[in-house]
């Protein structure tokens, strides 16, 4: 395959996350994206409304009795960008990684964001920035990875466009620069206005949101006419933003300082279209990436890919175990044996597969910001590199601030053996991290999680893949610091700390509260006590 084509299918892509808190509209934001794509032809089909939640994925039981996604799946979509003047033969190709959405979210959640090139950060009208969201900005931020603004459920009562923009300037020093503002308070939303053409930009509601809304395109006299106040609140305040300089510019946009924002319903399906021309027209195509020795691999090169989630036990009609991996270069062709870095063997890839929620599809061909998942990919796990000649191995996902901390032990002691089996494997899939120290000793090792969710995945799975009947007992920890050998001994004397070793070999001290970390910070300044990733 000539690099010229790979080059060309890169440029076309554009692979992001919509980071929210549960509850601001990602699901039906997700459906309302693959509806204006053309994907499903009403909405509803992806995301059950009234009650009729149906799954955009479900495994295991536990899922299905919550009505939750644990999963993390991709889901692709073509859209012809106006913005672009795009060829409707050729138009861009959308990859959504999706998150889990419920509030126990765990280090999968994370780890998404290792795999996507930009973030959506939905934000509820009335709710303004939330916990999860905030959170999940930082990851963003540590990464590099550029955020657009969308606040949603503009057709609900919420707060007015500047107080919702000080808000985040202010909590989150992102500065937001609107590309498009209501007309219309929020509970009152009529249309947009562009504030690069000055243009009004009107919205007819369909039944029940079903459909795409019909948009008029009117020029500002026709409109001051039409909205009256509404108009002229929306006119001042975008020029007030320009006064403070807050129109888009797309290098601060890309340094992660300023982020374009969006008003949207999500539920009436207005300011979708803008939202998917403001990610076409500036959210940046897929990169190349430096190897763990420094050397950059371009899009354009051989084939290179990272795992960044492994999943097991899905839903009995595939029961399995499925890497997803993000093609970082060159070209996937379905069958291709590809080598794994971390183990030196080969890869087959006979079963490729996009996966979202149940539905699959082969995947045959695939590019850089692609999302590809392997099945029965046992030796796999996130961060690992799969490449061809010549090697590349990419530097490994950081594992996240855990901030749940729990003991497990195996209840019956002739199972000894396969519990530890289970505890390795999970372990190595990144499920939860593993603690251990010398005093609890190898048969009641600490999990570590970012959401309490993850330790229901362990027990679960012991019991359905390894038959072993396991107990989780909450640990009275709330935060963990990365130390060293040296500090070991005298975290050791301290009240509520103690000190463990994780499977990476990383020394971790876990604190009971952070009040106790304070303290002990202050009266031993010699130690060696560094916040981990993401650490909220
Ligand atoms: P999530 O994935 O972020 O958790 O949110 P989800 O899409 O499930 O939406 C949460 C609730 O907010 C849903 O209502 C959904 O219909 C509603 N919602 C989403 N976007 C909008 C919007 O733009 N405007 C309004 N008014 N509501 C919106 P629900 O009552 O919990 O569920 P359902 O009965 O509608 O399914």
């Amino acid at each position: 395959m000539s690099s010229e084509v790979i080059g060309r299918e890169v440029k076309r892509r554009r692979t992001f996350a919509i980071i929210s808190h549960p509850d601001a509209g990602k699901s039906t934001m997700t459906e309302a994206l693959a509806l204006h794509a053309r994907m499903i032809s009403e909405a509803g089909a992806v995301h059950g409304k009234g009650g009729r939640r149906s799954t955009v994925s479900d495994w295991m039981e536990m899922e299905k009795a919550r009505g939750i996604s644990v999963s993390s799946t991709a889901l692709q979509f073509k859209y012809a960008c106006e913005a672009t003047g795009d060829d409707k033969d050729f138009p861009h190709v959308i990859n959504l990684v999706d998150t889990p959405g419920h509030s126990d979210f765990s280090e999968d959640t994370y780890r998404v964001l290792t795999a996507v090139d930009a973030a959506v950060m939905l934000i509820d009208a009335a709710k303004g920035l939330e916990p999860q969201t905030l959170k999940l900005f930082q990851v963003c931020r540590h990464r590099g990875i550029p955020v657009i603004t969308v606040i949603n459920k503009w057709d609900r009562p919420g707060q007015t466009p500047l107080e919702l923009i000080d808000e985040i300037s202010e909590r989150i020093g992102l500065i937001p620069t609107p590309m498009f503002l209501p007309v219309g308070i929020a509970g009152d939303f009529r249309g947009l206005l562009d504030r690069r053409t000055g243009d009004y930009v009107k919205f007819t509601r369909t039944a029940g949101g079903a459909k795409i809304a019909p948009e008029e395109l009117l020029d500002a006299d026709a409109t001051a006419q039409a909205e009256g106040d509404a108009w002229t609140a929306a006119a001042e305040e975008s020029e007030l933003l320009s006064e403070l300089g807050q129109d888009h510019d797309q290098e601060m946009f890309l340094a992660g300082q300023t982020s374009p924002m969006i008003f949207t319903s999500a539920m009436l399906n207005f300011g979708v279209r803008q939202l998917l021309e403001t990610l076409v027209e500036f959210a940046p195509p897929p990169r190349g990436r430096e190897s763990i020795d420094g050397v950059a691999r371009e899009v354009t090169d051989p084939f290179s890919a990272v795992v960044f989630k492994v999943q097991a036990g899905m839903d009995s009609s595939h029961r399995d175990r499925l890497a997803y991996m993000r093609i970082v270069s060159g070209e996937f062709e379905r069958g291709m044996v590809v080598n794994h870095a971390q183990t030196g063997k080969p890869f087959a890839t006979k079963y490729a597969q996009a996966v979202f929620g149940r539905d699959r599809a082969t995947v045959d061909t695939a590019y850089p910001g692609d999302v590809v998942g392997l099945v029965n990919a046992m030796t796999l796990a996130p961060g690992d590199t799969l490449y061809l000649d010549p090697k590349v191995q990419y530097p490994p996902i950081p594992s996240f601030a855990p901030e749940h901390f729990s003991s497990l032990r195996v209840t019956t002691a002739d199972k000894y053996k396969q519990f530890r089996k289970a505890i390795d494997q999970l372990d190595a899939e990144g499920v939860v991290q593993v603690l251990r120290n010398d005093i609890r000793g190898d048969a009641s090792p600490v999990l570590a999680a970012v959401g309490p969710m993850q330790f229901e995945v362990v027990t679960a799975r012991m019991k359905a893949e390894f038959n072993v009947d396991t107990i989780i007992e909450p640990l009275g920890y709330a935060l963990a610091r990365r130390t060293d050998e040296a500090s070991v001994a005298e975290l050791n004397r301290q009240r509520g700390v103690e000190v463990f070793t994780r499977s990476d070999g990383a020394i971790l001290a876990l604190f009971s509260d952070k009040w106790r970390l304070q303290y002990i910070e202050k009266e031993h300044k010699d130690l060696h006590l560094e916040p981990l990733v993401a650490a909220a």
